[in-house]
C-alpha cells in the first residue's frame, strides 16, 4: 500500500504543476520530465518489479491509471495553450499599422566622391582610365624615375607579392599609388593626353585615424606640346573651387616627388573657418589636398617621348582624405568598417 500511496501523491503533484503552466516551452519541459522516457512515470513503472509480490498488482494499476490521467490532462492543456496562441495572433493583426519601410541601397561614400571629382575633370576635357592593382615594380617605381635602391622608394611602404620561384618573374607588388598609370598610358598612346585614373592603392602601414593600408587615389595626367605650370594651376584651382566652394583660395608649395620637376603640394584655405584657424585645418588656415608637378624629363624618356617636344603635368590625390575633409569625418577606418549607421548617412 505504501508504494500505491506514494504513486498517487506524485501523480497529484504532477497534475497541480501542469495546471500552473502557461507557455508551450514549459509544457514541453513538463512532458519530458513526467511522461518522457526517463520521466517520473517511467521510473515508477520500473520500480514495481522490486516490490513484494502481493503489492505489485495494486501498485501497477495505480501507476497505469495515473499515467492515463496525466496524458489526458496534458492533451487538454495543450489544446488550451494552442487556442490562446491563435487568439493572440488574431489580436495582433492591426491593419491600420503602416508597413515596414524598405531600405534602398546606395553608392558607397568613396564611390560617390570618386564620381563627383571625376565629373569635374571630365567637364574639363579629361578621360577616365583604370589600371591594375597588382603592378610590376617597373611601373610603380623604375619608370617613375625611382631606380632600384633609390631612397625615395621609402616614401611608399610597399606590399610585395611573393615571387613564384619557378617563373623567376620580375618583382610584383600592390601598387602604392596610381602614378604607375602615367607610364602605362604614355606607353600605349601619344599626345595630346588628358586622363584621370581613379583606383585602389595599398601600403604596408599601421592603421590609425588617418592611415589605412588600402586607400583610393585619383591620378591626373596632361601631356601636350605647350603645357605649362599655369595649366596645372588653373586646372587644379578649378577642381578645388568646384569641390570645396567657389571662394576657395589655393596655395602651392615646393614638394618632392621623383617623377615631377618642379614638384608641389597644393593646399586650399580652410572652408570651415575661411583661414582663421580651426580643428579641421590644425589651426594653420590651410589644408593640404594633393601632390602635383610637371612631368620629369626622365619619365618622358622612359616612354620614348621627346622631353624637348612635350611637356606635361601630373597630380595625385587621396579620395578618402577629400571625403574626410568635405564631410568632417575624423577617422579613415570608418569607410571600410561596413557599419551601416555610418554609411547610410551619405
Ligand atoms: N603619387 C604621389 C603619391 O602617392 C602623388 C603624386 C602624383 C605627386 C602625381 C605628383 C604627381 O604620393
Amino acid at each position: 500500500m505504501k508504494a500505491t500511496n506514494e504513486t498517487e501523491k506524485i501523480i497529484s503533484e504532477q497534475l497541480s504543476a501542469l495546471n500552473k503552466i502557461g507557455t508551450a516551452e514549459n509544457l514541453e519541459e513538463w512532458r519530458v520530465n513526467t511522461l518522457g522516457r526517463q520521466g517520473v512515470i517511467t521510473s515508477i513503472l520500473k520500480s514495481i518489479s522490486s516490490l513484494p509480490a502481493e503489492e505489485r498488482k495494486a501498485a501497477g494499476s495505480a501507476a497505469n491509471q495515473g499515467k492515463i490521467r496525466l496524458q489526458d490532462a496534458f492533451g487538454i492543456k495543450q489544446k488550451q495553450l494552442l487556442a490562446n496562441d491563435s487568439s493572440n495572433s488574431n489580436d495582433s493583426l492591426d491593419i491600420s499599422l503602416p508597413g515596414r519601410p524598405t531600405t534602398g541601397g546606395k553608392l558607397h561614400i568613396i564611390t560617390q566622391t570618386i564620381r563627383e571629382i571625376s565629373s569635374v575633370f571630365v567637364s574639363l576635357g579629361f578621360q577616365i582610365e583604370e589600371g591594375p592593382e597588382v603592378e610590376w615594380g617597373k611601373y610603380n617605381f623604375d619608370m617613375l624615375n625611382i631606380p632600384q635602391d633609390h631612397p625615395a622608394r621609402d616614401m611608399w611602404d610597399t606590399l610585395w607579392v611573393e615571387k613564384d620561384e619557378h617563373t623567376n618573374s620580375e618583382p610584383l607588388l600592390l601598387r602604392t599609388h596610381t602614378s604607375p598609370m602615367q607610364a602605362r598610358i604614355m606607353e600605349a598612346s601619344s599626345p595630346p593626353i588628358r586622363v584621370i585614373i581613379p583606383g585602389k592603392c595599398y601600403r604596408y602601414e599601421a592603421t590609425d585615424a588617418t592611415h589605412e593600408w588600402q586607400l583610393t587615389q585619383i591620378e591626373g595626367l596632361a601631356v601636350d606640346a605647350d603645357i605649362s605650370f599655369a595649366d596645372l594651376k588653373g586646372t587644379l584651382y578649378e577642381f578645388a573651387k568646384r569641390i570645396f566652394g567657389r571662394d576657395r583660395q589655393v596655395r602651392f608649395r615646393c614638394d618632392y616627388f621623383p617623377f615631377v620637376e618642379p614638384g608641389v603640394d597644393m593646399s586650399i584655405d580652410c572652408f570651415k573657418c575661411s583661414g582663421k584657424g580651426c580643428s579641421i585645418c590644425s589651426h594653420t588656415g590651410w589644408i593640404e589636398i594633393l601632390g602635383a608637378g610637371m612631368v620629369h624629363p626622365n619619365v618622358f624618356k622612359g616612354v620614348n617621348y621627346d622631353p624637348d617636344k612635350y611637356k606635361g603635368f601630373a597630380f595625385g590625390m587621396g579620395v578618402e582624405r577629400i571625403a574626410m575633409l568635405k564631410y568632417e569625418i575624423d577617422d579613415i577606418r570608418n569607410f571600410y568598417a561596413n557599419d551601416l549607421r555610418f554609411l547610410s548617412q551619405f
